[in-house]
């Protein structure tokens, strides 16, 4: 693969445990083997700012209010847009995010409903200054499997949310993927290689179709 297409937006979203990090990990060293310009940003995080705004929602002892809480994710995000993912993209360069919005309206609209998910999409569509990917990897499993895939790992606050938690994140997960055409639904219980050829062949068609 030749990756030419210009300011392109990637985005991986899934509940814990779903392999994001080891498919974006595959994916780097493929482009970088290709020689292709890109930058990968965390979510939250990617930014000084956003970073600590992090460490606040993953590791606070406190109780954070729900709406505090999509208030803080919502920021960190508006600081790495306008920071860094905006700028690359006017460079015309390849940016993939590890989580994006669709991980604001799963977590925080369907887990927590901290908010009505018409709130939910202006504030997303506010802290993310406008901003849409052009193809999102919903890295599908469900709340069992990845649950027994995290086990033993030492939970953050947000993996600390129990059961109901997270089979309410996938339903919205779900739910949300029925209904936008950027989204490629993939079977995150496959071995890492079979999915990392999907999402090779989903990237490349999809420079086709651009071209
Ligand atoms: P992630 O970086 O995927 O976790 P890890 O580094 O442990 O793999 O995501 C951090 C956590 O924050 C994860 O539990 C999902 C959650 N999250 C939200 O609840 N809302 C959001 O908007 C974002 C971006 C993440």
């Amino acid at each position: 693969m030749n990756l030419k297409i210009p300011d392109v937006l990637i985005t991986f979203e899934g509940i814990d445990g779903c392999g994001k990090s080891t498919q974006i990990e595959k994916l780097k060293v493929y482009l970088k083997r290709k020689d292709i310009t890109f930058t990968v940003f965390r979510e939250p995080g990617g930014t000084a700012i956003s970073e600590k705004i992090r460490s606040l929602l993953l590791h606070e002892t406190e109780e954070i209010n729900p709406v505090t809480e999509l208030l803080l994710f919502s920021a960190a995000r508006s600081q790495l847009i306008n920071e860094k993912v905006i700028p690359l993209l006017e460079k015309n360069e390849i940016v993939i995010l590890d989580r994006f919005y669709d991980s604001t309206t799963a977590y925080q609209g369907f887990g927590r409903v901290s908010a009505s998910l018409e709130d939910i999409y202006t504030l997303n569509k506010l802290a993310s200054h406008q901003i849409v990917p052009d193809i999102t990897f919903y890295l599908k499993i469900s709340p069992e499997v990845a649950n027994k895939r995290t086990e033993g790992t030492g939970k953050d606050r947000m993996e600390s949310s129990g059961d109901d938690f997270f089979t309410k994140v996938a339903t919205g997960y779900d739910m949300i993927a029925s209904s936008n055409k950027r989204f490629r639904v993939m079977d995150a219980t496959q071995s890492p290689e079979t999915l990392h050829a999907q999402i090779l062949k989903i990237i490349e068609d999809f420079q086709l179709s651009a071209v």
